[in-house]
């Protein structure tokens, strides 16, 4: 199936703000469901590269956040093996109440502001995550994002679940059910949320929509490899596609991070 750029009606711009926002509280809750049944974001397998690219103590910049549920994952993974990560959780619409949630919870920050992935403020440094958001770019865009990347010698890890198979787009189709059945579980509570769910079932309509637009838009391994083309110096980029142990689904992972001047790996 080719790459199309199709929408997704979360990014649309007359949707309200809060309306985003309930949409990626879905994703985080499910992201967490997952992550107890198993290595949910495929990121074992990177841990130990992870580990060494952020040092005893470094800092994870992250785009994209939604409602900060990977990268406290990914956080909560590195502590398990010693390495103490810093989280600074941004977005293009930061979700602030699912932010200061995250902070209260587990000691992140985050910019209040509107962060930009494909124009990220240089005082933001560290390794730079985006989860399951890459394929909104379209390709001259996600090309800048690695590129900045690159020429700013930050480290930058992106994890894709969505996949242009019709397996997996009808997985994230079924997250309209999921979205029924982990509702409740989502904090804090609210009427509106629940009636746009159970009584005008907009919300799992679009969470299930926009699941299976995001795989017509995912990148393969093929077409990441093509978007960091001349991409070399004194950097190295891994791409893969894997599946976490327990996880249901696999993901695509890109692993860029820059080496020491002069010495590079390939
Ligand atoms: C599918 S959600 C993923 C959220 C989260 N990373 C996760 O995996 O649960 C996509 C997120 O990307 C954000 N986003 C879209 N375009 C963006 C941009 N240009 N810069 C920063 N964030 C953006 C949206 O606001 C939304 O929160």
């Amino acid at each position: 199936m080719p790459r199309h750029q199709v929408f997704e009606l979360g990014d649309l711009p007359w949707v309200p703000t809060h309306f985003k926002h309930y949409l990626t509280d879905v994703l985080s809750i499910a992201g967490a469901v997952g992550e107890r049944l198993g290595d949910a974001l495929c990121l074992e397998p990177q841990l130990d590269l992870l580990a060494e690219v952020l040092g005893e103590h470094g800092q994870i910049v992250d785009l994209c956040s939604g409602a900060a549920g990977p990268p406290m994952a990914l956080r909560r993974r590195l502590a398990a093996r010693g390495v103490s990560a810093d989280v600074v959780l941004t977005d293009l619409h930061p979700n602030l109440k699912a932010f200061r949630r995250a902070a209260r919870a587990e000691g992140c920050t985050f910019q209040a502001a509107s962060v930009d992935a494909a124009d990220v403020p240089a005082s933001l440094t560290g390794l730079r995550t985006i989860f399951n958001a890459f394929h909104h770019f379209p390709p001259a865009l996600a090309r800048r994002i690695l590129k900045d990347a690159h020429d700013s010698r930050q480290a930058i890890l992106i994890v894709e679940i969505p996949h242009r198979r019709v397996s997996t787009a009808l997985s994230l189709g079924a997250f309209s059910i999921l979205t029924l059945a982990l509702t409740p579980l989502i904090r804090p509570a609210s009427m509106e949320r629940l009636l746009w769910t159970y009584i005008l079932p907009l919300l799992p309509l679009m969470v299930g929509f926009d699941g299976i637009m995001s795989c017509i838009r995912a990148y393969d391994t093929d077409e990441l490899a093509a978007l960091t083309e001349g991409l070399d110096e004194d950097y190295t980029w891994q791409i893969s596609r894997t599946r976490g142990a327990g996880a249901l689904l696999a993901a695509t992972v890109l692993l860029g991070q820059p080496t020491p001047r002069g010495d590079n790996a390939g």
